[in-house]
């Protein structure tokens, strides 16, 4: 009786130290787990051979530690300067700027408080001279988690494809809403490529729908010299031979006075051989955004900005289809001309042809490539229409670009949706070109300071607002109503505008 007693008081016992310890370890884990950073991004940010910026989000407030190694796996004695951490959307925001970095050199790193780490990261540092690649993609514009998935397929893709990237631009519309549950599927599925490299990030309209300065609040990029409105920012930075403008296309429809000056200036401030420009919104589209006034107002107001300061090739995203123009110069095809790549969707959502917007926002002799895809088939653009369809070119859109002095390859991909019955990836060529220039010829014509100041930035909102009004009644209206006929057309038989 006393020994069953006893055998009794002994499970019990067990079992109460056996739950306290659960507990304690269960308590113990959901401490750690709130200070683990995550939605780690190290971007371009100012002097791409030396520095970068990097954020991270807690679940708790902590200190922000980022540690940096050499390749010779030693703590690395770079300059690291910390924001305040704050409180943003539940989450805690944490941004640094590391600098004093070697050029051309592969470094590791992690971020975190102090005792807890992120996992280990890496990227690389320009090296300077004149040969590099990059990879961009656009639009995964994901509102669920398979989307996610089936986007970050499409840029491990991209990397197995050219493993020699040094950096990846997201084009923009990481996201469909800009919600925390959408960040956080972004997050597990594009986490491990954002680790891996540097992310050149561009604002797109769906990155702050709801909330403003979601965008803002989740990269750490140089902001020195343009404004931070609500919903992006203008960066550049050198890379190799090359000169590359970031342009947030969410500021006063599409693009203000401000942004055109700062862009003319930034790029006529650089002798680099290559001129690019980033941006979301696409100034050359047959995608069904193409009839809202910004598309046009693009047309009218970059365009003939881009051409006063030799930008080479601009690459855009926005309207979900691929789309590469000749070479174009005041709105007319020219050999010295500007080439506008509309990048195609590394999403799955996709948008076809509007073929009236032909006949009023865009001629089809500018069009270079064409690829839309719609219902498990695409059309391509074969030099006169875009009826042929190729099944092989549905999937998810990536382009690879390539500077080696005084060429510039690119060649765009699509990762079809399925892949072979081994499992294996499918991945179709969908466009190859290359533009070639004569090296150091591009001379400095802007040496003043290209910063704008908040009131200067102010002040120009009325003569933007102006223009734009001017711009959308005198010459956009008036092409748009033509066009009503042909959207009702869409409307009734689609169920879409
Ligand atoms: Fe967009």
């Amino acid at each position: 009786m006393k020994k069953n007693f006893f055998r009794v008081l002994s499970v019990i016992l067990c079992f109460a130290v056996l739950s306290t310890s659960f507990a304690f370890m269960s308590f113990a884990e959901e401490t750690v787990v709130s200070t683990v950073p995550f939605r780690v991004h190290v971007a371009m940010n100012g002097d791409a051979s030396s520095q970068r910026g990097f954020s991270w989000y807690t679940k708790s407030s902590t200190d922000s530690v980022v540690e940096i190694y050499g390749e010779d796996g030693q703590l690395v004695n770079a300059t690291v300067t910390y924001e305040d951490v704050f409180e943003w959307e539940g989450n805690f925001c944490h941004k640094a700027v590391v600098s004093g970095l070697e050029a051309g050199k592969t470094y590791t790193y992690k971020v975190g408080d102090g005792e807890t780490f992120s996992e280990t990261g890496t990227f690389v540092t320009d090296n300077g001279d004149d040969s590099f690649d990059f990879i961009a993609v656009a639009d995964v514009q994901a509102g669920n988690e398979e989307r996610f998935e089936q986007g970050s397929k499409v840029l491990d893709a991209a990397f197995a494809t050219m493993p020699t990237a040094e950096f990846y631009a997201n084009l923009g519309d990481f996201t469909d809403d800009s919600t925390n549950e959408e960040w956080d599927w972004y997050d597990k599925h594009f986490g491990e490529n954002n680790m891996s490299t540097t992310l050149v990030p561009i604002a797109g309209n769906h990155d702050g729908l709801g909330v403003a300065h979601w965008f803002n609040n989740m990269f750490s990029l140089d902001t020195s010299e343009s404004v931070q409105v609500k919903d992006g920012v203008n960066y550049s930075f050198d890379y190799g031979n090359a000169h590359i403008a970031v342009l947030n296309t969410n500021d006063l429809l599409a693009i203000s006075n401000a942004q055109l000056k700062w862009l003319k200036n930034d790029m006529n401030g650089t002798d680099k051989d290559w001129k690019i420009v980033l941006m979301h919104k696409s100034p050359y589209s047959l995608g069904k955004d193409a009839k809202w006034p910004d598309a046009l107002y693009l047309q009218k107001s970059l365009a003939k900005t881009l051409d006063k300061c030799d930008v080479d090739i601009v690459f855009s995203g926005h309207d979900h289809m691929y789309l590469r123009t000749k070479a174009l110069e005041n709105n007319k095809v020219s050999e010295d001309g500007t080439v506008y790549v509309l990048a195609g969707t590394a999403g799955g959502k996709r948008y076809e042809i509007r073929s009236f917007l032909a006949d009023h926002f865009l001629d089809t002799d500018f069009i270079a490539a064409m690829t839309v895809q719609k219902h498990g088939y695409a059309n391509y653009w074969n030099g006169t229409d875009w009826s042929e369809t190729k099944d092989t070119n549905v999937g998810g859109v990536f382009n690879c670009v390539s500077i080696k002095g005084g060429t510039l390859s690119v060649t765009a991909y699509v990762l079809a949706d399925e892949p072979d019955a081994d499992g294996n990836p499918v991945i179709t060529v969908i466009d190859t070109y290359t533009l070639t220039k004569e090296v150091g010829q591009n001379e400095i014509t802007f040496t003043g300071d290209n910063t704008t100041s908040e009131l200067e930035y102010i002040l120009s909102v009325v003569p933007s607002f102006l223009r734009l009004a001017a711009y959308a009644f005198g010459e956009w209206l008036p092409k748009f109503l033509i066009m009503v006929p042909d959207l009702l057309d869409v409307v009734i038989n689609e169920g879409t505008f």
